[in-house]
C-alpha cells in the first residue's frame, strides 16, 4: 500500500523532548527534561481578575471573532511592553501568535520554498528545526560557545549559498542557555543588512535574566543601523512570563514580511484566540506582571543555583555544566565518556530525566551533552533529581565495567 501521508509529514522527525513528557507524570519522577514554567508561579489571581474583566468589560471582543493580525488593544499594549526592552514598535508592527511557537512556523512559511538555505545555531531549540524541517531546507549551521552563536562563522557556514533565514535565540538559549555577546549581536545586525538576510530573533527568556544586565535585542539594535529593519524580525511570548495556557505570543515584522505572514496565518487560524488575548490584555494592563516576574526571577535563580551546586557536587569534573544568568536550562558535557543516551533508561529507572543533548543537532551532534530543566520542580526536588542521576550515573558505569 502506498503511504497516505505527504513526503513532508514522513520526513518529519520525532520530538524527543515530547515523547519523554509522557514519563513526567509519573508517581514521584523529577523531571529535568522539560520546559515547563514553575506552575505553582502563574499568577492564577491575576488571570482570574484578568478572566472576568475580560468577560465583564469587554464581552463582544473577548467572544467575537477578530482580526488576523491580532486584538489592536493587545498589540497596544505589547508594543508598550517592547519600549520597555528598548525596542521602538507600534501595533501596527505586530502580529499576536498562537504562542511564538505558531510565529516561527508563519515566518518559515512565509519565507522557504523546499530545499533553502537556512541557518541555526549548533544546538539549537528543537521545535523551531521543526518548523523549519517541514521545507526540508538545507541546513547551515553555526556553532555555540559561552558568548552564543559564533557569528563570525556565518560566512563559513554558508558558503556558496544564501539563505534565506538565520534563526537564534540570543538570551539565554535552548538548550544551551548562552547569551550572546553584544559585539556578535552588532556584527549579526551588520551582517543581515549587508548580505540581505532575514534574521529572526527568538526572544521567550530574555524577561527571566537572573543576573547581570540586560544585553540589547537585535531589534533593539537594528535601529542603530540603516536599513536593518527590514531584515531582523522577532518572535516573543506570553509564556515563560505570564502562562504558556494563554497560547499568547508575538511577531515584530518588517512590513513586507508581516503582509505574508498576516495572508498565511488567516489561512491556518483565522486569528489568535480572542479570548486569550483578551485575557493577556486585561493582565498586562492590570500592572501586575513586574512584581510577579521579579518572585518568578529570584525563585528561578534559587532553582538554577540548587540545581547547579548538586550535580558540581556530585559529579565534579566528570560533567562540565554551563549556568546561565537566565533562562530555564542548565547545559553539560560528559567528560568521562558518559553516553548520554545510555544513562536516559538508568535515569528513569530511578525517577529522573533530562533530554540528551543530541535531540537539538541538525549536523555533527555532540555525543557527551544534555540538558537540564531548573524551572520545573522546587530546590529540594532539583537536589534529589541530582542524586538520582549521580546514582544512575554510577549504575551504568558498574554495567559497563562489568561487561
Ligand atoms: C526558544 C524557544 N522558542 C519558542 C518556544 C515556544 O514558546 P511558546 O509557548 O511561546 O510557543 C520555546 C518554548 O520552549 C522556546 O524554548
Amino acid at each position: 500500500m502506498t503511504d497516505p501521508l505527504s513526503r513532508r509529514v514522513r520526513a518529519m522527525r520525532r520530538s524527543d523532548v515530547r515523547d519523554l513528557l509522557r514519563h513526567a507524570g509519573l508517581p514521584d519522577m523529577i523531571s529535568l527534561a522539560g520546559g515547563l514554567p514553575a506552575a505553582e508561579l502563574f499568577d492564577v489571581e491575576g488571570l482570574r481578575a484578568a478572566t472576568l474583566a475580560a468577560l465583564e468589560d469587554s464581552p463582544g471582543s473577548a467572544l467575537q471573532y477578530g482580526m488576523t493580525e491580532g486584538q489592536p488593544a493587545l498589540r497596544e499594549a505589547i508594543a508598550v511592553l517592547l519600549g520597555e526592552r528598548g525596542i521602538a514598535a507600534g501595533a501596527e508592527d505586530l502580529v499576536v501568535t498562537a504562542g511564538s511557537q505558531q510565529g516561527l512556523d508563519l515566518v518559515a512559511r512565509a519565507l522557504l520554498d523546499d530545499g533553502d538555505a537556512v541557518v541555526v545555531e549548533r544546538p539549537s531549540y528543537l521545535a523551531a528545526l521543526q518548523a523549519f524541517g517541514l521545507a526540508s531546507p538545507r541546513w547551515c549551521t553555526i556553532g555555540v560557545d559561552a558568548y552564543g552563536g559564533r557569528v563570525e562563522d556565518l560566512d563559513a557556514a554558508c558558503a556558496g549559498v544564501r539563505p534565506k533565514l538565520v534563526y537564534v535565540v540570543p538570551d539565554f538559549a535552548n538548550p544551551t542557555g548562552a547569551c550572546m555577546s553584544i559585539e556578535r549581536r552588532r556584527a549579526l545586525v551588520r551582517w543581515a543588512v549587508r548580505r540581505e538576510v532575514t534574521v529572526m530573533e527568538d526572544d521567550p527568556y530574555g524577561a527571566l535574566r537572573t543576573r547581570g544586565e540586560p544585553l540589547p535585542s537585535l531589534a533593539a539594535l537594528a535601529a542603530e543601523v540603516p536599513g536593518a529593519s527590514r531584515w531582523i524580525a522577532q518572535a516573543s511570548t506570553l509564556s515563560k512570563t505570564v502562562a504558556p495556557g494563554l497560547r499568547t505570543g508575538w511577531l515584530l515584522l518588517p512590513p513586507w514580511l508581516r503582509e505574508a505572514v498576516v495572508l498565511i496565518k488567516q489561512a491556518a487560524d483565522l486569528h489568535t484566540s480572542s479570548f486569550a488575548q483578551e485575557v493577556a490584555r486585561h493582565y498586562l494592563a492590570s500592572g501586575r506582571l513586574p512584581a510577579r516576574l521579579a518572585i518568578v526571577r529570584a525563585e528561578y535563580a534559587s532553582r538554577r543555583d540548587a540545581l547547579a551546586e548538586a550535580l558540581q557536587a556530585g559529579f565534579g569534573e566528570r560533567l562540565a555544566l554551563q549556568v546561565p544568568d537566565g533562562g530555564m536550562f542548565l547545559w553539560g558535557r560528559f567528560t568521562d565518556g558518559t553516553d548520554p543516551r545510555a544513562l536516559l533508561p538508568h535515569a528513569l529507572e530511578r525517577g529522573t530525566m533530562f533530554v540528551p543533548g543530541d535531540a537539538f543537532y541538525v549536523d555533527a551532534a555532540d555525543p557527551g551533552t544534555l540538558r537540564l530543566n531548573f524551572s520545573a520542580a522546587s530546590p529540594d526536588r532539583l537536589r534529589e533529581g541530582a542524586r538520582r542521576l549521580l546514582e544512575a550515573h554510577r549504575a551504568l558505569h558498574r554495567l559497563a565495567e562489568a561487561a
